[in-house]
């Protein structure tokens, strides 16, 4: 297993240094929410793992919540059960312990992705539903031509669809549906492509902070990144190619739910 930072982090990302203003850029968005749920079912007894300060975990049911790092666990908002101190590729439960499991924007950081997802697959009954992005789709999206070395950084560390249904028994006949995620132009959870009509949130450190594949590329080339944004919207050369997407009310781009029924 990856070596843990001081805060816990276990992934590739360091969260104690990262993830300190996550919630100020990374809100559940409700239309997102709401096909999360659809996913989930009926199930009253629900995994999160990774779960970091709580996106998109269903309100009254009984979410158990798994987050290595104590800075995602310490801005779990208080309505939220404490997070466990654990990580996927261990989780401590027994075997058919839960309903339904989650687990949202993390799968690419972790050590070992077989060993977690099977984890997973062993302590759930009912469906396993994995929110990422599709690694082949990732460059895809305009930041590609400002910040070349993120997206790559992205598309390298997502796993893909492939693999992770794979891993969740798909080889062996589960039933594995993949759903494309559209993301609307007021997204309130700010992943990069989050922010599709709304460049100019791109130039702000904070909103990149809590897109982690930012932290893989040296301050001196990002900066390089943000210059080149910042003149472009500066002399309308970026609307000039992609302005239509500021009216464009959503966006199809690499996000993906993966649904897992055993
Ligand atoms: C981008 S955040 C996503 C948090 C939350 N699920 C969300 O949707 O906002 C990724 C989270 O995965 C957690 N993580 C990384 N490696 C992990 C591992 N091996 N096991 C469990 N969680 C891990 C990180 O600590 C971090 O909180």
């Amino acid at each position: 297993m990856a070596q843990r930072q001081t805060d816990g982090s276990a992934g590739d990302a360091n969260y104690g240094v990262i993830g300190r203003t996550y919630t100020d850029y990374r809100q559940p968005e409700p239309r997102i929410a709401q096909m999360i749920e659809r996913a989930l079912g009926p199930a009253r007894s629900i995994l999160n793992v990774g779960a970091g300060a709580g996106s998109y975990e269903p309100i009254g049911r009984a979410v158990t919540a798994v987050e290595p790092s104590a800075s995602m666990r310490a801005q779990r908002p208080r309505h939220l059960a404490l997070a466990i101190d654990a990580v996927a590729e261990h989780l401590p439960f027994a075997d058919g312990q839960f309903d339904a499991a989650m687990a949202t924007f993390t799968v690419h950081q972790w050590s070992d992705l077989e060993r977690g997802l099977a984890g997973m697959r062993r302590v759930t009954r009912g469906p396993v539903v994995i929110l990422t992005c599709d690694p082949a789709l990732v460059q895809a999206f305009w930041l590609n031509d400002y910040a070349p070395d993120v997206l790559a950084t992205e598309a390298r560390r997502y796993p893909t669809l492939d693999r992770i249904a794979a891993a969740l028994g798909g080889r062996q006949g589960a039933r594995v549906e993949v759903l494309p995620v559209p993301i609307p132009l007021d997204c309130r959870d700010g992943f990069n492509e989050a922010y599709y009509g709304r460049p100019e949130t791109l130039l702000d450190e904070g909103a990149r902070l809590a897109c982690s594949a930012w932290s893989f590329v040296d301050a001196a080339t990002a900066a390089g990144y943000v210059d080149h944004l910042r003149q472009d919207l500066a002399d309308g050369a970026w609307d000039r190619r992609f302005g239509a997407l500021r009216q464009q009310p959503s966006y199809d781009g690499s996000l993906r739910l993966i649904v897992a029924s055993p």
